[in-house]
């Protein structure tokens, strides 16, 4: 059996595979194992350039991109506080950094709580709904809309080639809403910021661009994930089977013999397992949505 490639002994350029997903965007994909990872993008204006969610890659995001991708002044932007898709963030200490005021403060939270996960002493620049990051010849809106996978979320519209990058909000791999009992929202709620979305990025959006499973995905699939939404709410109920393409929690998935993890795989494994307990998958038309059946409507938050 061939011996892994330590790729930390490799060239910063050789770390990531990039890939142009529209003029001046590119989808970096560093090279590890987790297949679940969220990935880096990459939009480049005239005077600026964005790296949307740094993610929690083990490599020198900042390097690649400055090395391989622009050499345009960075800024970052993320869409939500979770440390997958902050954790870098401390890289561009010196650089503008983006993000919702309930983003900062989590932010702010876990340096106290989960050191770890947000290391770095940088500051926030706050944008609110409405607000435009200007890149010089691009510009990014700033969409307040969600908050059901986290009530940090921020999604930004880019207005010159209809990217919408949605954060965990909407992807093509599973939405996880309602699964954490610190967060009160439901499926309607879901629903209707969605419809709210759909009215404001209409015949502005082409496609949406989330960091995980897969980067983009036609506009086509918000009116898709709308529409499983309308199904939950007629009473079609999900299966038991949580896990996604990307994360098994099947039977026959790879912590059951005769296949073999080693234990922080396992722990990691059970730990998700655990936290979607009772949580049902519901998928239509190639989209998937994790929910809690004990917050489907309104009333369930009575
Ligand atoms: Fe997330």
């Amino acid at each position: 059996m061939k011996a892994k490639i330590d790729v930390f002994t490799l060239p910063i350029e050789k770390q990531f595979m990039r890939r142009l997903i529209k003029p001046d965007t590119w989808i970096l994909n560093g090279f590890v194992e987790d297949c679940a990872a969220p990935h880096p993008h990459v939009v480049i204006g005239s005077e600026r350039a964005a790296v949307i969610d740094t993610t929690d890659l083990f490599y020198n995001v900042r390097e690649y991109v400055e090395k391989v991708i622009t050499d345009k002044p960075l800024v970052t932007i993320s869409s939500h506080s979770h440390g997958d898709h902050t954790h870098n963030n401390y890289q561009f200490e010196d650089c503008v950094q983006y993000m919702s005021q309930r983003c900062w403060e989590e932010i702010q939270e876990n340096r106290v709580n989960m050191p770890e996960r947000s290391p770095g002493s940088y500051t926030a620049t706050i944008v609110g709904d409405g607000d435009i990051i200007d890149l010089g010849d691009r510009q990014l809106e700033c969409i307040k809309f969600c908050g059901c996978h986290s009530l940090s979320s921020m999604a930004y519209l880019d207005t010159k080639y209809g990217c919408l990058f949605s954060g965990d909000e909407m992807e093509g791999g599973q939405v996880l809403i309602g699964t954490s009992p610190m967060e009160r929202n439901c499926v309607e709620l879901y629903r209707d910021n969605l419809v709210e979305l759909k009215k404001r990025v209409d015949g502005r959006a082409t496609c949406i661009c989330p960091p995980h499973n897969g980067s983009p995905i036609d506009i086509v699939m918000l009116d898709y994930i709308i529409e499983n939404c309308e199904r939950i709410l007629s009473g079609v109920e999900g299966i038991d089977d949580v896990g996604s393409m990307s994360f098994l929690l099947n039977p026959q998935s790879y912590h059951n013999p005769p296949f073999t993890v080693d234990d922080g795989e396992l722990a990691n494994h059970d730990a998700r397992a655990e936290r979607f307990k009772g949580c049902k998958r519901s998928e239509w038309m190639g989209t998937s949505i994790v929910y809690n059946p004990a917050r489907i409507h309104y009333s369930d938050l009575d």
